[in-house]
């Protein structure tokens, strides 16, 4: 039961209701002040342009022919192989520098192409797993790898032979590794030199014996 004191009619409810609107929309320092007193500025505005990437154009012998690209100054030789040339044959595992999948040669050197910027490459010769062989005519580092089952799933094989391939030029030309005992001595293909000269490419199938026989076979060939 309700308190006839405190009980308001619906009519003095909303009688009261409109007289709290028009207090507050009256300026309560009357226009005067009202005038003195600044506008709220707009939110500040930044400056912000959006600049363009930089680009920049380079030219590479690519297996072969001469390949100009215009690039973002930040994409890699990997992905300058793949997404601009679509030479989709060297393969992206880690994209940083961990498994050796993207191995190419530039100018005869193995590196890892997910590590490097393709505008550093400007005038080099770059060779893909794509400009070792053809399907009719195979380096023989890739017959080797057919015929000793160099692979399983196959995601590892083009880093692989590019690898191999640059190991046997660094063996005949003598560059030494880690575990080279005698640099003055000729250099030659031990079982732990290949081990050790192809520890930065790895299979998670675990060819590596088939690997292993495959670049053996080649360069017993070679010698
Ligand atoms: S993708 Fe380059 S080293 Fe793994
Ligand atoms: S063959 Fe599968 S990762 Fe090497």
């Amino acid at each position: 039961m309700s308190s006839p004191d405190w009980e308001l009619s619906r009519r003095e409810f909303v009688a009261g209701g409109a007289s709290l609107s028009a207090m507050a929309s009256t300026p309560i320092f009357g226009t005067a002040q009202a005038a003195d007193t600044p506008a709220p500025s707009a939110a500040p505005t930044r400056n912000v342009t959006m600049e363009a990437n930089p680009m920049m154009t380079v030219t590479m012998d690519i297996n072969g022919r001469s390949r100009s690209l215009t690039l973002d100054t930040r994409t890699s030789l990997l992905d300058a192989l793949r997404e601009h040339l679509q030479l989709t044959g060297t393969k992206k595992g880690c994209d940083h520098g961990h498994c050796g999948a993207c191995t190419v040669l530039v100018n005869g050197i193995r590196i890892n192409a997910c590590l490097s910027l393709a505008v550093m490459h400007d005038g080099d010769r770059v060779t893909t797993v794509e400009g070792l062989g053809t399907p009719d005519a195979l380096h023989p580092m890739q017959a080797a790898f057919l015929k000793h089952d160099g692979f399983q799933c196959g995601y590892c094989t083009p880093g692989q032979i590019c690898s191999a391939v640059a190991l046997l030029a660094e063996i005949e030309k003598g560059v030494p590794s880690h575990v080279t005992d005698d640099i003055a001595a000729p250099m030659k293909l031990t079982n732990l030199e290949l081990r050790e000269r192809m520890s930065g490419n790895i299979c998670r199938c675990g060819a590596y014996s088939n690997i292993a026989e495959a670049i053996t076979e080649v360069a017993g060939a070679k010698a």
